[in-house]
C-alpha cells in the first residue's frame, strides 16, 4: 500500500461498552460514508452505568491505550456518555491522537425548550457526575434540568439489537422516572444522555406526549469528527467495517443481522 493509500485507510475508532455507539456511528456515516471503521464494544465489562467511577476511570484509558496501539486509528470517538463524563480528560492525557467524547446534549436542549423544563435520561453513573453539574451551570442556568438514571435501558437496547422482545414496562418506568418528578409534566425536551437510548427512542416515545422532543449528541459528534479530519484522504469506496468485542466472540452471533445493516462484515475479539 502506498503511504497515501495507507493514510486513507487509517480507521476511525468508535468505543462504547456495547452497541450504543452505533447511534453515533450512524450519524458519522451520513457525513463520511467511506470511512474505515473499527468499532470496539467493551462487552466484557457491560454495563458501565452500574459501575463505580474508579472502575471506569481505570479501565477505559488502559483499554483505549491498547486499542490505539493495535489499530493505529486516526481519531478515537468515545461513543459513550458514561465513559466520557468520567474518563475523557485522562484518556486525552495519555493518548496523542484526537479524542472526541460524547456528553449529554444539555446545551441544545436548554436553547430550544419552550416550557423551561428539560429532562436528562442517562445511566445511573452519568447522571450523578459532576460533569453534568458543570454543563448545567454553563448552559442551562435559566432552565430546570430534571435527571433520571436507568440501569435497565441500555440492556434493553442491547436486547432489541439482538432481535429479542423487551418488556415495554422498562421504557414506561424510565420515562416516568422523569415525568413523575416535581415539574416533570412540563418537560418538553428529553436528552438521551446515553448512546444506547437513541436506538430505543421510538419505544420511549410511546410513554410520553408526542409533543416531547428527544435530543442526543450524535449529529454534533459526527460534525466534530468531520471537522477534525478535514483535508485527510478517505477511501474511494464504502468499506467493510470491523467490529471488535472484548467479550466472547460467540456471543456476537445474535447481533450480526443488525450490525450488517451498518456495514459490519468482520468480527473479532480483542
Ligand atoms: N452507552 C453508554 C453511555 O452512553 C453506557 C451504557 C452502559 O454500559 O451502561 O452511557
Amino acid at each position: 500500500m502506498s503511504t497515501d493509500n495507507q493514510k486513507a485507510h487509517a480507521p476511525l475508532l468508535f468505543f462504547d461498552s456495547g452497541v450504543g455507539g452505533l447511534s453515533v456511528l450512524a450519524e458519522t456515516q451520513k457525513i463520511l460514508p467511506n470511512a474505515p471503521v473499527i468499532y470496539v464494544a467493551d462487552n466484557a465489562a457491560f454495563p458501565y452505568g452500574t459501575k463505580s467511577e474508579a472502575e471506569i476511570a481505570t479501565r477505559v484509558p488502559l483499554l483505549l491505550g491498547k486499542l490505539a496501539e493495535r489499530f493505529q486509528p486516526r481519531l478515537i470517538t468515545i461513543a459513550c456518555n458514561t465513559a466520557s463524563t468520567i474518563a475523557l480528560d485522562s484518556v486525552r492525557q495519555v493518548l496523542d491522537i484526537p479524542i472526541v467524547g460524547t456528553v449529554p446534549a444539555i446545551k441544545p436542549a436548554a436553547e430550544n425548550t419552550k416550557t423551561g423544563v428539560i429532562g436528562l435520561l442517562g445511566t445511573e453513573a452519568t447522571v450523578r457526575q459532576n460533569y453534568i453539574d458543570v454543563l448545567a451551570e454553563k448552559f442551562a442556568r435559566d432552565v430546570v434540568l430534571l435527571r433520571h438514571g436507568s440501569a435497565k435501558l441500555a440492556p434493553a437496547a442491547e436486547a432489541k439489537i439482538r432481535g429479542e422482545n423487551v418488556d415495554p414496562d422498562i421504557y414506561k418506568r424510565a420515562m416516568h422516572g422523569l415525568l413523575d418528578q416535581p415539574q416533570g409534566k412540563r418537560i418538553d425536551t428529553v436528552i438521551l444522555g446515553c448512546t444506547h437510548f437513541p436506538l430505543i427512542q421510538n419505544e420511549l416515545a410511546q410513554f410520553c406526549s408526542e409533543t416531547i422532543n428527544f435530543v442526543h449528541g450524535g449529529a454534533g459528534i459526527a460534525r466534530r469528527i468531520d471537522y477534525l479530519t478535514q483535508g485527510q484522504p478517505w477511501p474511494e469506496e464504502k468499506q467493510d467495517l470491523h467490529f471488535v468485542t472484548t467479550g466472547n466472540i460467540a456471543e456476537l452471533g445474535p447481533y450480526e443481522h443488525a450490525l450488517g445493516a451498518y456495514g459490519f462484515a468482520q468480527y473479532s475479539t480483542l
